[in-house]
């Protein structure tokens, strides 16, 4: 919300607590943001595949969601983050097909480099808990599914 205030640009956010959007929503109609931000449910550790094409996922097109993004803001635990490090990749790895998504924006959990995950840094700010990925690459399984998705939903 603070970026679309700032820049004027559109904001779609997911989140899969029902009162975490509900109050999402009403923050953004009351600073007068609703226009341009909208907050959906959406579980995000769904089948990579679904969550990339589907134009409804519970109601949600997150294909639309997913081409439209240019920057992805996350303040997610770690268990979720590294659940959807597929995901990230196939947004931000033109190898892969990546959508034009040119960076992802990670708050006080992040994303980090091991035999499965490779991480391009464009830039860290310490004193806000903030770092700036313009590309992760996924090394891991290929299978359409994210990895630890089910792990994910249970601790997050
Ligand atoms: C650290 S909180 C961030 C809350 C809020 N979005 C914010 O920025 O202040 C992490 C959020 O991740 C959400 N979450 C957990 N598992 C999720 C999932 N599988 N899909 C989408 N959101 C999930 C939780 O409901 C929780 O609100």
């Amino acid at each position: 919300m603070s970026c679309a205030a700032a820049t004027g640009c559109g904001a779609a956010g997911v989140d899969v607590s029902p009162a975490c959007i509900e109050l999402a929503n009403s923050v953004a109609k009351e600073e007068g943001l609703d226009g341009g931000c909208k907050f959906h449910v959406l579980d995000v550790t769904k089948e990579l595949d679904e969550l990339l094409r589907s134009k409804d996922v519970g109601g949600v097109d997150t294909s639309r969601i997913f081409r439209n993004a240019t920057v992805i803001f996350l303040f997610v635990y770690p268990t979720l983050l590294k659940s959807i490090l597929p995901l990230l990749s196939r947004l931000t790895d033109t190898s892969q097909g990546g959508n034009g998504v040119r960076a992802v924006v990670t708050q006080t959990y992040h994303v980090e480099e091991s035999e499965e995950v490779e991480i391009v840094e464009e830039g860290r700010d310490e004193e806000n808990g903030l770092r700036m990925l313009s590309k992760i690459i996924w090394k891991g399984e290929q299978n359409g599914e994210i990895t630890g998705g089910k792990e994910g939903r249970r601790n997050v």
